[in-house]
C-alpha cells in the first residue's frame, strides 16, 4: 500500500515536517516562507490525503475541490477564520487547529502590549535613538500607571484567562464579556456596554466571526474613556482600523497596541503615522517553544487522522 501524501503549503519552523517523515508520509513540503499562491497550492493538494497549512492560506470549495483525496486540513494556528469550516464539514474534511500550546506565548505578547502603549515605550525608544534626547526630565513621556486601574477582556477563552491571570501582578482588577459567563472565572462578567465604558485597558481576546468583525467601531470607540488603552492580539477585523485612527488622532482613547490588522499585511497608513498605537508584526505565538509545539500539534493530528485515529484538536465533526 503506498504512503499517505501530505502537503504542507510553506515553510514551517523546527521540527518543521520530520514528525510527517517519521510517520512514513510522502511529504510534499512547500519549503518556502512566503504564502501559498491559490494556484499553487491547488496544485500542491491534487493528490493529497491531508494539508498542513497556516493562516496565510485560504482554504475554501475551490481548494477542497482540487484536493478530491484530502482527509485532514490541520491548520497550524488556533484561530481558523481562513478556513471554511463548513465546506469542509460538507466534504467530509477533518479540520483541526493548535489551541492551548500557544496560550502563554500570546497572553505574554499581550502583556508586552499593554506595558508598552501604558509606558510608552516606542516613543522612548525612538527618542533614545534619533540623538535628541535630552537627559532625564521629570515630565518626560509620562504614561499609565497599572495598579489599581481595571482590565477589560472581550473573549474569556484560554488566551483571555491567561491574561486576566497576569493581571494579578499588576494589581489590576478584571472584567469581562463573553458569549456566556464562564463558570468559576475570577473575574467579573458585565455586558458589552459596561465593558467599553469601564475598561481603562480593553483587551481583545475573541475569534474573527461575522459577529465579532468591527465590534470596536465609531461608537463603541466613543463610548471608551479617553484615557482608555485598546489592545488587539486576537484577530484585525475585530477593529474597524479606520475609526480606530480617527480616535486615536482625535483623543477619543489615548492609546492602542496592535499585533494584527484588517488586511495583513497591509497597516492602515494613519497607524503608521501615530505615536499613540504601539504596532507589531503577528508575533503572539512568536516563541520558539510555542512554535514548536504548534508545528508538532498540527503534525499529531495530521497522524492520527490519517492512521484513522481522532484528531487530537477537532475543529469540527468530520464524519
Ligand atoms: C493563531 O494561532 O491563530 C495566531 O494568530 C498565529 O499564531
Amino acid at each position: 500500500m503506498s504512503s499517505p501524501i501530505v502537503a504542507v503549503s510553506r515553510q514551517i519552523p523546527a521540527p518543521s515536517v520530520e514528525p510527517l517523515t517519521q510517520a512514513g508520509f510522502d511529504v510534499r513540503y512547500r519549503d518556502v516562507d512566503s504564502p501559498c499562491p491559490p494556484e499553487e497550492l491547488r496544485a500542491l493538494v491534487a493528490e493529497a490525503d491531508g494539508l498542513l497549512c497556516l493562516l496565510s492560506e485560504r482554504i475554501d470549495g475551490a481548494l477542497l475541490a482540487a484536493g478530491p483525496r484530502l482527509r485532514i486540513v490541520a491548520n497550524m494556528a488556533v484561530g481558523y477564520d481562513n478556513v471554511d469550516v463548513d465546506a469542509c464539514t460538507a466534504r467530509g474534511v477533518q479540520v483541526t487547529n493548535t489551541p492551548d500550546v500557544l496560550t502563554d506565548a500570546t497572553a505574554d505578547l499581550t502583556w508586552a502590549l499593554i506595558l508598552a502603549v501604558a509606558r510608552r515605550i516606542g516613543e522612548g525608544e525612538r527618542l533614545a535613538r534619533t540623538g535628541r534626547w535630552a537627559g532625564w526630565r521629570p515630565g518626560e513621556l509620562l504614561g499609565m500607571g497599572l495598579d489599581g486601574k481595571t482590565l477589560g477582556i472581550f473573549g474569556m477563552g484560554k488566551i483571555g484567562a491567561a491574561v486576566a491571570r497576569r493581571a494579578v501582578g499588576f494589581g489590576m482588577a478584571v472584567i469581562y464579556h463573553n458569549r456566556r459567563p464562564v463558570p468559576d472565572s475570577p473575574a467579573q462578567y458585565v455586558g458589552r456596554d459596561e465593558l467599553l465604558r469601564r475598561a481603562d485597558v480593553l483587551v481583545l481576546n475573541a475569534p474573527s466571526t461575522p459577529e465579532t468583525r468591527h465590534t470596536i467601531d465609531a461608537a463603541a470607540l466613543a463610548a471608551m474613556k479617553p484615557t482608555a488603552l485598546l489592545i488587539n492580539t486576537a484577530r484585525g477585523p475585530l477593529v474597524d482600523e479606520a475609526a480606530l485612527v480617527d480616535a486615536l488622532r482625535a483623543g477619543g482613547i489615548a492609546g492602542a497596541g496592535l499585533d494584527v490588522y484588517e488586511a495583513e499585511p497591509v497597516i492602515h497608513p494613519g497607524l503608521l503615522e501615530l505615536d499613540n498605537a504601539v504596532l507589531l508584526p503577528h508575533l503572539g505565538s512568536a516563541t520558539r517553544e510555542a512554535r514548536a509545539a504548534m508545528v508538532q500539534l498540527a503534525c499529531d493530528n495530521l497522524v492520527a487522522v490519517l492512521g484513522g485515529a481522532a484528531p487530537l484538536t477537532p475543529v469540527n465533526r468530520a464524519g
